[in-house]
């Protein structure tokens, strides 16, 4: 049996980001040393709220959340109101019994976490701004944490241009420090969200009812099918965190990457702001490295995802 492996969670936790950390707390194989917060899906006073009533709701009001920034480095935003809704958990509001974000902030807490655990496995699932401003204000964490593993970025078309991803979209900058800084790096993308999207019969044979955090899983869900609906006419879930959160708890999900350079587009007059390109397919110098991933197994995720139902709350 394989050591336990510590985790520090970045998020800006809307509905998919509250199924990955619902995954998390669900699998052994994981230990959540804390969870850091950041503006991205809903604005931080909400990601914080939801962070901590879902803690409180999986009683594990032990693990520290952080608060982090409420905007990009550079100071502007991106709404997701209508994916996510307004809040971030598609009208779901979860009471925060017994649990206070600490007094100290995203940054200091990530290094606290990788001091006490060295080699410590970083998993993002919100934009990179906290991350990027941490490795830049204490570079000692490149030396303590063991690998990155972020959701973001699109090698095919992404969800918000065209050409981006949400959470690279939301601060370019940021990923462009990040990849700099030639960490291990795992990137899960837009594409293998894609790859395993599930058709409403598909996610109703998941048969997620019948358990407190079983129909919180489907009380969140709700929200995004609906959105899917309206702006795609078709009924159908992408789980682009939780597939990240498998990718760590699991990593032999992972069907199909590539190690490649890639260049974030940075012009803020450019239509194609914060795509990642293939720097080599492109021409171009990279920012730096990452194994990028575009497949993961759909039986691996399925079976890891059903845990959710049977967390004994
Ligand atoms: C990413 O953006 C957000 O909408 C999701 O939470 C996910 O992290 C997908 O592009
Ligand atoms: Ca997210």
């Amino acid at each position: 049996m394989s050591e336990t492996k510590k985790i520090f969670i970045d998020t800006d936790c809307g509905i998919d980001d509250a199924v990955a950390i619902m995954l998390a707390l669900s699998s052994p194989e994981v230990d959540v040393t804390g969870i850091s917060c950041v503006a991205g899906n809903t604005d931080i006073d909400s990601v914080i709220k939801n962070v901590c009533g879902l803690l409180s709701f999986f009683c594990r009001t032990d693990i520290p959340v952080y608060r982090g920034f409420p905007h990009s480095l550079i100071g502007t935003k991106l709404n997701a109101d209508d994916v996510h809704g307004k809040g971030g958990l598609g009208g779901v509001e979860l009471e925060a019994i017994g649990k206070r974000v600490e007094k100290k902030n995203a940054l200091d807490g990530l290094l606290e976490a990788a001091k006490a655990n060295p080699g410590l496995t970083l998993v993002t699932l919100g934009p990179l701004t906290n991350i990027a401003a941490a490795l830049n204000l204490y570079p000692q964490l490149k030396g303590l944490i063991g690998e990155i593993v972020v959701m973001g970025g699109a090698i095919g078309p992404g969800n918000v241009t065209k050409y981006a991803e949400f959470n690279f979209a939301f601060d370019p900058e940021a990923v462009t420090s990040c990849l700099s800084c030639e960490m291990p790096m795992k990137i899960l993308t837009w594409d293998a969200t894609v790859e395993l999207t599930f058709t409403e019969k598909e996610y109703d044979a998941l048969d997620m009812g019948g358990s407190e955090p079983g129909d919180l899983f489907l009380d969140l869900q709700r929200f995004y099918m609906n959105y899917k609906e309206r702006t795609y006419g078709k009924r159908v879930i992408n789980f682009p965190d939780p597939l990240t959160m498998a990718c760590v708890i699991d990593p032999d999900i992972i069907t199909a990457s590539e190690n490649m350079g890639l260049r974030m587009v940075l012009d803020r007059n450019s239509e194609k702001r914060g795509a990642s390109l293939d720097a080599a397919a492109e021409n171009q110098k990279a920012d730096g490295k990452a194994q990028v991933i575009t497949e993961c197994s759909r039986d691996r995720f399925t079976s890891l995802i059903k845990r959710i139902k049977d967390y004994p709350c």
